[in-house]
C-alpha cells in the first residue's frame, strides 16, 4: 500500500496532477487506517513515514483539518515524540486556532522547556493573539537563539523586534534587525516589509514627479474639497456609517478607522455608491484602481490616537496620503522625518519604511489615502503578482 502510495506520489508531481494526488493521499491515508485496526501488521517506522507524507500532502492541497486528524491519530501513537507534537501545534497556528496551539506548546515546553520550536511558535502566538508583548518578547529570544531548525524565520525576527520596540527597548530591537539584515531576511533594519520584489528603488519618502504619476495626483489635489465633502457626507451617516475600525493591533489608544473604496485591486461596488466621484477619479488609473498590494480607502483618526511604529507589508506599492481634514496636533513619522499633512496636498512615502502617527489634537484627521503600484514594477509583475 505504501509503494502503491509513493507511486501515486510521484505520477503527481511528473503530471502535476492533483486526481493522482488525492488518489496518493487516500493511499497514505489507508496505510495509517491499516494501522489502527491491525497495530501489528504496520511497521511502526512505515506507519511514521507514511502518515508524515499525507500530513504533508492534505497541508499542500489546503485539507488542514484533515491533515489536523491524522496528526491527533498518530501522536497517540508517539506520544513521546515532540517533533510531532510541534508540528501538530503549527497546525493549529496556521488555522488560527490559537488557545488550542498554545496548549500544544504548552506541553511541549513543559516537558522540553528549551525547545527551539516550541519557544518561537509560543511567543509568536502570545505577540498575535495575546498581545503579551514581554511574554513574546522573552519565548521568541530564547527561541530564535536556539538556533533550532524551524526557528530561523524572518516572521520571528520581525515581531521580535517589533514587540522590543512596543516595550521601549527599541536599541535590542534594532540589533535583532541588524542581525536579520546581515541573514538575509529583511531587506534593511528601517525597511522590513516581508513580501518584496528585490530590484526596486528604496526610497522612504517619495515627490510626485518621482513617482511619475505626478498628472494623477495633481488632479486629486485639484479635486480634494469634493472628495473631502464625499467623505464627512459618509461620516456623518447614522449610525454606523461605514467606517471599519483597523484590526491590525498597530494601534496603542485611540480610534483608528476605515471606508475603503479599492482594495487588492478591485472597487468596492458598495462602498463606492457612498463616494461615487472619489471613485471615479481613481477608477481609469490602473496604477491605483488596479493595484492588488494595497487599497484606496478614507482613513480617519480620532484625538488621542497613537498607531505604533511599524512597517507595511511590501514594497511593491507606495502609500499616497490626500489631506482633507488636518487639526493641529497630528504628525506622522516616517523614521527620522515628522511630516504633517495639508488640506488638499498629496505627501507619498514607501510604507514599507517604518512609520508611526500621532493624533494629539482635537478634532478628527480625515484622509485619502491611495496606494499605487511602485512605479518601477512592470506591467508583467503588476499582473502576476498575489494580492496582498
Ligand atoms: C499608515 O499607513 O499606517 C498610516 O499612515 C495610515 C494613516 O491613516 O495615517
Ligand atoms: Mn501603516
Amino acid at each position: 500500500m505504501y509503494g502503491r502510495a509513493r507511486c501515486l506520489d510521484s505520477l503527481a508531481e511528473e503530471e502535476q496532477s492533483n486526481t493522482k494526488l488525492d488518489r496518493a493521499i487516500l493511499t497514505y491515508r489507508g496505510v495509517v487506517d491499516l494501522a489502527d485496526e491491525h497495530p501489528t501488521l504496520v511497521p511502526l517506522k512505515l506507519l511514521l513515514l507514511a502518515a508524515e507524507r499525507c500530513i504533508d500532502r492534505m497541508q499542500f492541497r489546503g485539507m488542514t483539518s484533515k491533515a489536523l486528524r491524522v496528526q491527533q491519530r498518530l501522536l497517540q501513537r508517539f506520544p513521546e515524540d515532540v517533533n510531532l507534537r510541534n508540528k501538530m501545534g503549527l497546525s493549529y497556528v496556521m488555522m488560527s486556532q490559537y488557545a488550542a496551539a498554545k496548549e500544544v506548546f504548552e506541553t511541549v515546553l513543559n516537558k522540553w522547556p528549551n525547545n527551539g520550536f516550541a519557544l518561537v511558535h509560543y511567543g509568536y502566538v502570545l505577540r498575535t493573539h495575546d498581545q503579551n508583548n514581554t511574554g513574546a518578547a522573552w519565548y521568541l529570544s530564547r527561541g530564535i537563539e536556539s538556533r533550532e531548525e524551524g526557528t530561523q524565520d524572518s516572521r520571528f525576527y520581525y515581531g521580535l523586534g517589533d514587540v522590543l520596540q512596543r516595550l521601549g527597548k527599541s536599541q535590542e530591537a534594532y540589533k535583532v534587525y541588524d542581525e536579520a539584515v546581515e541573514k538575509g531576511m529583511l531587506m534593511s533594519r528601517y525597511q522590513r516589509s516581508l513580501y518584496n520584489v528585490d530590484r526596486l528603488t528604496s526610497r522612504p519618502l517619495w515627490t510626485h514627479e518621482q513617482t511619475t504619476y505626478h498628472l494623477f495626483f495633481r488632479n486629486l489635489e485639484q479635486n480634494w474639497e469634493l472628495i473631502r465633502d464625499e467623505a464627512i457626507a459618509i461620516m456623518n451617516m447614522p449610525p454606523q456609517n461605514g467606517f471599519l475600525m483597523e484590526r491590525e493591533n498597530l494601534r496603542e489608544t485611540g480610534e483608528w478607522k476605515m471606508f475603503e473604496l479599492f482594495s487588492r485591486g478591485r472597487k468596492l461596488t458598495a462602498n463606492c455608491v457612498n463616494a461615487p466621484q472619489t471613485c471615479a477619479l481613481i477608477e481609469n488609473f490602473a496604477p491605483a484602481s488596479g493595484c492588488k498590494r494595497g487599497q484606496v480607502k478614507f482613513s480617519l483618526l480620532e484625538p488621542g490616537t497613537h498607531v505604533h511604529s511599524h512597517t507595511g507589508p511590501t514594497n511593491c506599492r507606495l502609500r499616497a496620503h490626500l489631506g482633507l481634514v488636518v487639526p493641529d496636533g497630528v504628525r506622522l513619522r516616517v523614521i527620522d522625518e515628522i511630516i504633517k499633512w495639508e488640506e488638499g496636498k498629496i505627501f507619498i512615502f514607501d510604507d514599507s519604511f517604518e512609520h508611526e502617527v500621532w493624533n494629539e489634537g482635537n478634532e478628527t484627521r480625515l484622509v485619502l489615502l491611495i496606494d499605487v503600484w511602485h512605479p518601477d514594477l512592470t506591467e508583467h509583475e503588476r499582473r502576476t503578482l498575489d494580492a496582498i
